[in-house]
């Protein structure tokens, strides 16, 4: 039986939380695509972590954690991120499991990313720089390296023919990207040999066996269905297929052993990087969100984009990705307004819809709002749904009627403690 749980927005709708909130009802839980452009924030007993490439049901003694084949991996992060979970007494050897298919993310694909973004100019990404799309581009290219090529003695001459075809490609962009080769391969072979230190797996075979044993597996996606490369705001999104299919790919689960898809998404909407946004607020309910919800991001550090929720899109990430339950996060952040506004419908070339146009551009789509009311009371120290105040109760209510999908997760605040189900 496999459960997926992917974000409904642009990313970091709180995916980490949950996931580390749900693990103890799973055996396995299973990353299946990005990489460490992605950062899942976890908070338990007074700590904050922050995990990239790493699943975050790694803290709990009583599930495994794969990296599956969809993922793309930088052993030099990867590395960092064992570093910083070094003191909490992990078994990391037989806790974490990385798919022998999982692509590599070498330094000079990084340095391509930040060639691309810097010829792009006004009309970059905003990528992470972590050189995601040059590595999904040489893996559909059918030129990457794999986790597996570290397992046979010739892989460095794989690298090598690979790294210098990059700094051609580097030239090719005409930009300034200064770097020190030598120095960065150093770093990146050193973080090989650690990641070579793992168990490396078939992952497909494992997870397929697992569930002939009756185990449970939790997929846990990254970034958000509004950057998914197909369904996305193109070309304003990340290199993979961040929706529901993508876990059927990205760790080898055919479709119909899925169950359920645990849909999450913020009370309001944010984003981080380029691209359209039409409930995208300049005024103080936006600063006010971005300050209250402490929105920055947790890879980059930069200040996320904030809006009113959106429920166009919110509607049709739940329809590409078939969601069963909602998860509403970080609630508490809305505390305080008056009213709250939620966009129903867009002004689309003098017409009203209630789909994402094509050409979705922020400056061709005009919101039309409904508004709602809203609630002063602190909702962080709550633990039971009967606490909530009415008129989130409302908000709530308005949500399910226009998704046709249940919220049965209420989050109020970063802990793990702060989730309130329903
Ligand atoms: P992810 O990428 O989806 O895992 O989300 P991120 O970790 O990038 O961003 C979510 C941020 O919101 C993190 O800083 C979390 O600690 C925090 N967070 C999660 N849930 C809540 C919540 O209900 N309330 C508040 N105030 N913060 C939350
Ligand atoms: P999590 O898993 C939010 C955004 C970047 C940029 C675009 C492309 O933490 O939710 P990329 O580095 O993939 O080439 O960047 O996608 N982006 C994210 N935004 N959360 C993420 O992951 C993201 N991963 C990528 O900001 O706009
Ligand atoms: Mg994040």
């Amino acid at each position: 039986m496999v459960d997926l749980l992917l974000g409904l927005q642009w990313g970091d709708e709180g995916k980490g939380k949950i996931v580390d909130v749900l693990t103890k009802d799973y055996d396995i839980i299973a990353r299946f695509q990005g990489g460490p452009n992605a950062g899942h924030t976890l908070e338990f007993d007074g700590i904050k972590h922050v995990l990239h490439t790493i699943p975050s049901g790694i803290f709990h003694k009583n599930a495994i954690n794969i990296v599956g084949n969809g993922v793309v991996i930088d052993p030099v992060i990867f590395k960092k991120e064992l570093d910083n979970l070094d003191k909490f007494n992990i078994d990391i050897v037989s806790k974490l499991l990385i798919s022998r298919k999982a692509h590599l993310i070498l330094p000079t694909h990084r340095l391509l990313d930040a060639a691309s973004e810097a010829a792009k100019g006004k009309a970059k990404i905003g990528s992470t720089l972590k050189g995601i799309g040059p590595t999904y581009m040489d893996k559909t290219g059918r030129n990457g390296m794999r986790v597996g090529d570290l397992e046979f003695g010739n892989w460095k001459k794989k690298y090598r023919a690979l790294a210098d075809k990059h700094e051609a490609m580097i030239g090719f962009y005409n930009v300034d990207v200064q770097y020190n080769l030598a120095e960065l391969e150093t770093e990146f072979f050193d973080a090989v040999e650690t990641l070579k230190k793992l168990s490396f797996i078939d992952s497909e075979e494992y997870i397929f066996k697992a569930q002939a044993n009756g185990q449970k597996i939790l997929a846990e996606g990254a970034q958000g269905s509004l950057l998914d490369i197909d369904f996305g705001t193109y070309p304003y999104v990340t290199s993979s297929n961040t929706t529901a299919a993508g876990a059927c790919t990205g760790l080898g689960v055919p479709p119909n052993k899925i169950e359920k898809v645990y849909g999450i998404f913020k009370a309001y909407t944010t984003r981080v990087g380029s691209g359209p946004f039409p409930t995208e607020l300049f005024d103080q309910d936006g600063e006010t969100m971005g300050r209250v919800g402490n929105e920055f991001g947790a890879t980059t550090g930069r200040p996320r984009r904030c809006g009113w929720l959106d429920l166009v899109a919110l509607k049709y990430a739940v329809q590409i990705n078939g969601v069963t339950d909602l998860m509403m996060m970080k609630s508490d952040v809305l505390s305080g307004f008056d009213k709250l506004k939620v966009c129903t419908a867009y002004q689309y070339k003098g017409e009203t819809i209630q789909h994402l146009p094509y050409n979705i551009e922020s400056k061709n789509v005009t919101p039309v709002y409904t508004e709602l009311k809203g609630w002063a009371a602190d909702l962080t120290k709550m633990t039971k749904a009967e606490d909530l105040p009415k008129a989130l109760n409302d908000y709530i209510a308005f949500l399910e009627q226009e998704l046709q999908v249940p919220i049965k997760i209420v989050s109020v605040g970063p802990d793990r403690l702060q989730t309130i189900r329903r």
